[in-house]
């Protein structure tokens, strides 16, 4: 036990393999002439140099007192630990070597020993246990960085500046947490569903990537074939989505991703596109988005168009209830309109 926990003392590895060295080596000279004890007719009696013994674990117990004044300070708290629980297993043995006989303190030092182990054991697992929701945190950041970055590049072609894709995603958290707030849709939306809705938000127009620039930067209304190209963006996006995200994340976060990109333009009565989808068919991820993204739209300048007043803007999108939007989402959204007012050009 002295052995190994001393080992996990960076630099002072030496001095107590040292101290271990001397020990070993005194036990075994003066253990064959009973120097330190012996077995006789009448049990366990001490030798001649049992207070060398017992003065060497003073020597060590001293040391690690020193060790934890002075220099434990530096140490990490698993490194003071050890140090700590090498300090009890010494006082376990040396108060029953002294007082008592030899055996006892084995029994002692056995005792001691395992609860340190058991403790020592325990400390090391939170702190595996530490590690891992750091990294986990760590990754999780790089994930939200290189998401929201790629998906602001690939927005930024058509609308300048992708701030579009940052404010939807903030828009997007709103709704649902003020659903969540009313209990709606209780059963899908909670806290790992918000974040994973404002994490994945900016991927919803990633497959505009198969869009031409021709296209997507054109200043006027589109052409019918022009319309039927621009669709490509939702009807290839989860492909688009997968494309980017495969080997990042993991398979929620890229299906999530994909029925965002691939549903946002579905309408709640069936008339949207890619797929026609109606209703609670629809991903709830996309018929949030859905909101979201028309809002945006409405309230932005874009290429073809300048923005609408935000007052202006909510009721073309009340009008809107039950034919393009989920009636008691966009409920959700009305009752809560002021919140939104600060994302208009337009106030
Ligand atoms: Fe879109």
């Amino acid at each position: 036990m002295l052995f190994c926990g001393a080992l996990g003392l960076k630099n002072q590895w030496k001095v107590a393999i040292g101290f271990f060295a001397v020990s070993l080596l005194t036990e075994i000279i003066c253990a064959p002439f009973g120097w330190i004890f012996s077995f006789g007719a009448d049990g366990y009696s001490r030798g001649d140099a049992f207070i060398i013994y017992e003065i060497f674990y003073f020597v060590s117990l001293g040391y690690l007192i020193v060790s934890l004044i002075f220099v434990g300070r530096l140490f990490r708290h698993r490194d003071k630990t050890t140090i700590i629980m090498i300090f009890v297993v010494l006082v376990a043995g040396i108060i029953p070597m002294t007082f008592f006989k030899l055996h006892v303190a084995y029994v002692s030092i056995a005792i001691a020993s395992c609860f340190c182990y058991i403790y020592y054991n325990d400390l090391v697992q939170q702190d595996t246990k530490t590690e891992l929701v750091t990294n986990q945190e760590k990754i999780t950041s790089m994930q939200e960085h290189i998401i929201s970055g790629l998906a602001s590049l690939i927005e930024s072609r058509d609308t300048e500046t992708g701030e579009h894709v940052m404010r939807t995603s903030n828009i997007v958290k709103i709704i649902a947490e003020d659903s969540l707030a009313v209990g709606l849709y209780a059963q899908y939306i909670d806290e790992h569903f918000i974040s994973l809705l404002y994490t994945l938000a900016p991927m919803h127009d990633v497959g505009k990537i198969v869009v031409s620039d021709q296209i997507l930067r054109k200043p006027g209304k589109l052409t019918k074939e022009e319309y039927e190209e621009m669709k490509r963006h939702a009807s290839e996006g989860g492909n688009v989505v997968r494309k980017i995200l495969s080997g990042i994340t993991d398979e929620e976060y890229l299906s999530f991703a994909s029925d965002i990109a691939t549903y946002h333009h579905e309408w709640w009565n069936g008339s949207g596109y890619p797929k026609g989808l109606k209703e609670e068919e629809i991903p709830l991820c996309a018929r949030i988005m859905a909101i979201a993204d028309v809002f945006d739209a409405l309230v932005s300048k874009r290429c073809y168009k300048e923005p609408i007043p935000f007052d202006e803007a909510i009721e073309l999108m009340k009008k809107e209830s039950g034919t393009h939007f989920d009636p008691r989402l966009l409920e959700v959204f009305i009752n809560n309109k002021e919140k939104f007012r600060e994302y208009c050009e337009i106030k």
